[in-house]
């Protein structure tokens, strides 16, 4: 039973204003979760209730939101005693009554629901980890994926492809990689000053030096991985790329490093990139309504490259199910706050194992320091995590929390290559 629920609007890693929830049980136990923000979000993503009082952070306050979880919310939680998560999460889609959460707000919702899942976990004496896996799944430590080069909409550097990540895949065990990591961004800083390039940080913690040839991103990571003194490939250090195609894509063309490209040259980069780098994952390699081009890049390169839908996919079982069926793409990237619920989020997963899609569970460009995402990824044992640079507090904060889990439980795997 839950006796109160609560929220209050703070500040995200962006400084931009947010929700954090909390919900107390009935031994007075208080269970808090924080709510992360997209920069490039898909058009279908659930939708965020922000004020739009333009005296209050240029319009981005969510007082509303807040109100939205005070009242009717906690009405409804505090009303009657609850079996489980499932029945919280679809008493709280009922209440909203729109298909995109966007009476209550996707951003009051998901943190009630983040909440109550810790919740239940305590009710049932497990870790959130253990709680959130399903009876068929063998948890394990995710390879973490670390956005060391920032561009798009979360840089102001010249850099089309928003995300460039080093994924440590051929570590032993996952605090090996961590450190791997550490060790390769320390190495880029100083390749980035030995070249005259910015240090400067872009949102997710990662360097965002005014360079716009994704060749030449490419190129910087491989040389900090070798200077960092580790190998590159499958058995080492490989490279995970985020382009987020939504972002430089414009009627029915891409403009990449000064260049207009059909769907069809951007595939052709790909592979370009694919040969001459250890590129092991490609993200929103498409923009959204780009069918053929997502099927291109799928046919051309998925056999041997991960081809990842985050913006086509929202995180929506029926989404990720109908691409499987199409051909477009082998793998979902996973957001919680872009569906809107914890369940919906594992029906997300549970299509992914169902269909032989891989799956990345993934932090937002604006977050706290909740590492809920660490737990998540660990429960589904989909073996892939991203959740930023390996600094700055709201992004270490996940990667901290991977390190106490693999601690307490030796027996985890780590990683997605078996
Ligand atoms: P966002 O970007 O959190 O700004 O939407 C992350 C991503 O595209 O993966
Ligand atoms: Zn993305």
């Amino acid at each position: 039973r839950l006796t109160h629920v609560d929220a209050a609007e703070i500040l995200d890693s962006r400084g931009a204003p947010t929700v954090s929830v909390s919900v107390t049980d009935g031994s007075g136990r208080r269970f808090v979760a924080g709510v992360p923000a997209g920069a490039s979000t898909g058009s279908r993503e659930a939708v965020e209730v922000r004020d739009g009082d333009l005296d209050r952070f240029g319009g981005r306050g969510v007082t509303t939101a807040v109100r939205n979880v005070q009242t009717e919310i906690r009405d409804l939680l505090t009303s009657r005693e609850w079996s489980d998560l499932q029945q919280v999460d679809r008493a709280l889609c009922r209440l909203d009554g729109t298909p995109n959460k966007s009476r209550l707000g996707a951003n009051a919702i998901v943190g009630v629901s983040m909440a109550a899942a810790r919740a239940f976990a305590r009710d049932a004496s497990v870790p959130l980890y253990r709680f959130l896996s399903p009876d068929d799944t063998q948890p394990c430590l995710p390879v973490p994926h670390f956005n060391v080069l920032n561009g798009g909409a979360h840089a102001d550097n010249g850099l089309a492809f928003q995300e460039f990540m080093i994924a440590p895949l051929g570590a032993t065990d996952y605090s090996e990689g961590l450190r791997w990591g550490a060790e390769v961004y320390a190495a880029l800083r100083s390749e980035l000053r030995r070249a005259g390039l910015s240090s400067g940080l872009g949102d997710e913690g990662g360097f965002a030096p005014a360079i716009d040839d994704p060749l030449e991103a490419c190129g910087l990571l491989v040389g900090a991985v070798e200077s960092a003194g580790l190998s590159v490939g499958r058995d080492g250090v490989c490279i995970a790329i985020d382009p987020a195609a939504n972002g430089f894509h414009d009627g029915d063309t891409y403009e990449v490093a000064g260049q207009r490209l059909s769907s069809s040259d951007l595939v052709d980069l790909y592979a370009d990139l694919v040969d001459a780098f250890p590129i092991w994952s490609i993200e929103d390699g498409c923009a959204e309504g780009d069918d053929d081009g997502w099927k291109l890049l799928t046919e051309r390169l998925g056999n041997s490259v991960q081809i990842v839908g985050d913006d086509i996919f929202v995180t929506d079982a029926e989404t990720i199910a109908a691409a499987a069926d199409a051909g477009v793409a082998n793998a979902a990237l996973i957001k919680v706050n872009q569906i809107g619920t914890v369940s919906e989020t594992s029906a997300a997963l549970a299509v992914c194992r169902d269909r032989g899609f891989a799956a990345m569970i993934s932090h937002r460009s604006g977050e706290t320091p909740d590492a809920f995402i660490a737990d998540l990824a660990v429960a589904s044992g989909c073996g892939q995590l991203k959740s930023g640079a390996p600094a700055r507090g709201e992004r270490v904060s996940k990667y901290n929390r991977l390190l106490e889990i693999a601690a307490s439980e030796p027996s985890f795997g780590y990683g997605c290559l078996s």
